[in-house]
């Protein structure tokens, strides 16, 4: 929901400047996580002071006021030791300003600064305790209970390490939270911990490491003036740490991270990593693995493209490839998901499939859950995470459950997720984030691999997550003879789909045109049914998330029940109408619509004139199999919204009100 970056550099000097650039570069990498307020702190020249620096607004609102307010000589003499820290903000508690913007503080010297993702649920108890003490807040945020907490535990403490002090205050707090914290009390330190909310360490030291894991340290540990045996120093002198939401705000400086676990603590001293929790489970690892960052810096940049929703919009037809590569063997016609296949006997077995997840990644579970009858022909339940939570669905030892998620983070299906597992049932996660929670957390599951997606609006994670499914349908049906023709008739399809992805984005030119027609109207509906439905349903929050439109997805056989009556000849309404057992039906529907004087738009196959002729207006796609079509009409649905949004003068990679990554209920 939010964006911790922080970066700490040991014996590798860096003009103040330099660690500024740092920070604001990292933040920008992070901005997709929320955009309505931005905040840096770092050390004040010639005092032990901490500045700090908080704006209103995206990340280039604070870039300009550093360029105003932080500027001079001192900013540009190197320091050897040196810890900042920042922020980019989604506001839960308080609205969006100067005061409700991060670092938070202790006090009025910046004893203790944070930044914080998530939400403390137990802040309103842990402010009055801290009230009755004293201590006057001056935000309407929770975070600033966590500055003031770790603040007074220090002047009760005075031997305890800035780890312990951490360690204390959090656990006095209930809820899902990452924080980095920086004190005037130990410069160039800096301690960081998680629970609920994703957060990583990034290494970056002039050599190779000389190792590949930080050992875990347990229990109580001795206070700062007679432990030095916590940390764990790397054999190198020089390092500079990062510690981030994601990886993609350190992939330019290392490629060498350490995904931390809820409760760990992570600190960094004299140039030396611990990683630290106060109890042992009994299945806990001895030390943290450091994980080898397989993504490439393009991959996060928007290289020609305006806006990344149109970079990854452009960038299906090689996503696609990507989830399929080394999994779906063309020659042999067979599919091998390797993070599932010692699951399949269980799987099979299973009473029933349960899909879930939240928003688009929901919409892909809707668009395959056909398919998944009809391939593994078991029941297959499809649910909103939120929903899903609320009527405590009953869950069983034998079930098996999905949870879809692009980030791996959302809270939602997170939930749903431990819900789910401690009743017994089997995990399996598709996300598109390694190393994410709901990664960590699943028994088993499939990386889409469809690259690090940074527009909020999800789109090219769709189109993996969809086939990721259809793979899945694959892998279960393999051994059914009378489902061979049926499974041949998809690979095929696999095999054509990048190609007439390519075809469908040459549509590009005729969907800016269209885009004309509608984005001065206040409201579209998106018809179909069958396969197509869950198009209806991602195309309408396409529009709603980028445009600000009204746009609903009705199912078409839904129309004589109620939606029709918003059809006249000015409410603008799209229609899929494709040739698949459902056609002759969507027909129907498109009678009903055009006999109300209602002029749709309509996506059908290529060369279909009998259904063209219904409209004047229609974009033709490649024929695939019936249960790809989705793939191909979806794609329309993105170029559709993004254009509007364009003309309409959104801001189409950080639209309104929205986060890309929803890590609280
Ligand atoms: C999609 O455009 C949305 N931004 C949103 O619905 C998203 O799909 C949803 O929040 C779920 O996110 P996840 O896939 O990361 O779990």
């Amino acid at each position: 929901m939010c964006g911790i970056f922080a970066y700490i550099n040991y014996l590798t000097p860096k003009t103040r400047h330099e660690v500024l650039d740092l920070l604001v570069n990292g933040l920008k990498r992070l901005e997709y996580r929320g955009y309505d307020s931005t905040g840096v702190a770092i050390d004040a020249t010639n005092t032990k002071d901490i500045v700090m620096l908080k704006s209103v607004g995206k990340v280039k609102v604070l870039e300009d006021s550093i360029a105003e307010n932080l500027s001079g000589k001192e900013f540009d003499e190197p320091v050897l030791i040196h810890c900042g820290i920042a922020h980019t903000r989604w506001a839960t508690h308080g609205v969006p300003c100067e005061k409700n913007s991060h670092p938070q503080r202790s006090d009025n010297d910046n004893s203790f600064i944070v930044v914080h993702n998530g939400i403390i649920t137990n802040y309103k108890d842990v402010k009055t305790f801290l009230e009755k003490r004293g201590f006057v807040f001056e935000s309407d945020t929770d975070t600033e209970v966590i500055a003031k907490l770790v603040h007074h535990l220090w002047k009760m403490h005075p031997g305890y390490s800035f780890r312990e002090l951490v360690e204390q205050a959090i656990q006095q707090l209930e809820g899902a939270f990452a924080v980095a914290i920086k004190s005037r009390h130990f410069p160039g330190e800096c301690v960081a911990s998680r629970r609920g909310s994703p957060l990583l360490v990034g290494i970056k030291t002039k050599t190779r490491l000389a190792t590949d894991h930080i050992p875990i340290l347990y229990g109580k540990v001795l206070p700062r003036s007679e432990s030095t045996s916590e940390f764990m120093p790397l054999e190198e002198k020089e390092v500079e740490y990062f510690f981030a939401s994601d990886a993609s705000a350190v992939i330019e400086h290392t490629n060498r991270v350490i995904y931390l676990e809820d409760d760990d603590v992570a600190a960094v001293r004299d140039g030396a990593l611990s990683i630290h929790r106060l109890k042992k489970c009994t299945d806990d690892p001895h030390a943290r693995e450091i994980t080898t960052l397989k993504m490439e810096i393009q991959q996060i940049m928007k290289g020609n493209y305006d806006y990344f929703m149109l970079k990854e919009i452009f960038e299906q037809p090689e996503s696609v490839v990507n989830t399929m590569r080394g999994r779906v063997r063309f020659e042999s016609n067979s599919i091998v998901l390797g993070g599932i296949k010692d699951y399949i006997p269980e799987i099979k077995r299973c009473r029933r499939l349960m899909l879930i997840g939240c928003g688009t990644s929901y919409h892909s579970a809707v668009a395959t859950r056909q398919l998944l009858e009809e391939l593994t022909e078991l029941p297959v339940m499809v649910e909103l995470a939120s929903d899903f939570l609320d009527r405590n669905t009953p869950i069983f030892r034998d079930d098996v459950c999905f949870f879809i998620s692009q980030s791996g983070e959302t809270a939602d299906t997170l939930m749903a997720l431990r819900y789910c597992k401690q009743r017994g049932a089997l995990i399996v996660g598709i996300t598109n984030t390694v190393g994410s929670s709901i990664c960590r957390e699943s028994h088993c599951g499939v990386h889409i691999n469809a690259g690090p997606e940074i527009g909020v609006a999800s789109t090219k994670a769709y189109t993996s997550q969809f086939i990721s499914l259809v793979m899945f349908a694959l892998v279960m049906s393999e051994d059914r003879l009378s489902l061979q023709q049926r499974r041949l008739e998809i690979l095929q399809g696999l095999s054509t789909l990048a190609d007439q992805i390519r075809e469908v984005l040459k549509l590009d030119l005729k969907v800016q045109e269209l885009a004309k027609d509608l984005y001065q109207h206040k409201s579209l509906l998106i018809m179909g049914r069958g396969y197509n439905f869950a198009t209806c349903l991602e195309g309408a929050l396409k529009v709603k998330e980028l445009t600000y439109m009204h746009s609903e997805g009705i199912m078409a056989g839904e129309l004589k029940h109620g939606p029709l009556a918003l059809v006249d000849d000015s409410m603008p309404v799209l229609m899929i109408v494709l040739r698949d057992p459902v056609y002759i039906k969507c027909m129907n529907a498109l009678q009903q619509v055009t006999s109300r004087k209602g002029c749709p738009i309509i996506i059908c196959e290529e060369g279909d004139e009998e259904t063209k002729s219904f409209s004047s207006r229609s974009l033709e796609i490649p024929r695939t199999v019936d249960c790809l079509q989705g793939i191909l009409t979806v794609i329309p649905m993105q170029l559709l919204s993004y254009h509007i949004a364009v003309l309409r003068g959104c801001d189409v990679d950080c639209p309104r009100n929205l986060a890309k990554s929803v890590t609280v209920e």
